[in-house]
């Protein structure tokens, strides 16, 4: 079911400082900062040749990165995102399945504009997952 490794998100304590050592450290392609009100995070993304890295920071006074953020006030890795065709087939089989869908299960417009889920870390390994309808 599930597709291509669509990018690896990682919540850092400083977007700019971040985003540097990826172009400049590391001599990948970055994104200018986008800022996504709906899901409380400002990202960056590094494009790799095979795959992408998001870099996200808190985005206003609830956003929900920012809990994880104090736990890990170094930053650290927060999801991995898989690509899948038709994203409510994937819910209804995964939710067939015994797995949750966090939020009230609707999938929203992500960062690339196209729809997204997040299924519960304590289903998969301890690993948040995104998934997205590409
Ligand atoms: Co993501």
């Amino acid at each position: 079911m599930i597709g291509r490794l669509n990018h690896v998100a990682i919540v850092v304590p400083d977007l700019a400082a971040a985003a540097a050592t990826y172009a400049d450290m590391l001599g990948a392609q970055v994104s200018a900062p986008v800022d996504l009100p709906n899901h409380g995070v400002t990202t960056v993304f590094v494009d790799l040749p095979n795959s992408k890295i998001e870099l996200l920071y808190p985005l206003g006074a609830d956003s929900p990165i920012q809990p994880f953020l104090d736990r890990n006030p170094s930053g650290g890795m927060h999801h991995i995102c898989y690509e899948v065709d038709d994203i409510y087939a994937a819910r209804d089989h995964l939710k067939a399945q015994g797995a949750r869908v966090l939020g009230d299960g609707e999938p929203k417009p992500g960062a690339h504009d196209k729809p997204v889920l997040f299924l519960h870390p304590k289903d998969f390994n301890g690993t948040l997952i995104e998934l997205e309808q590409v």
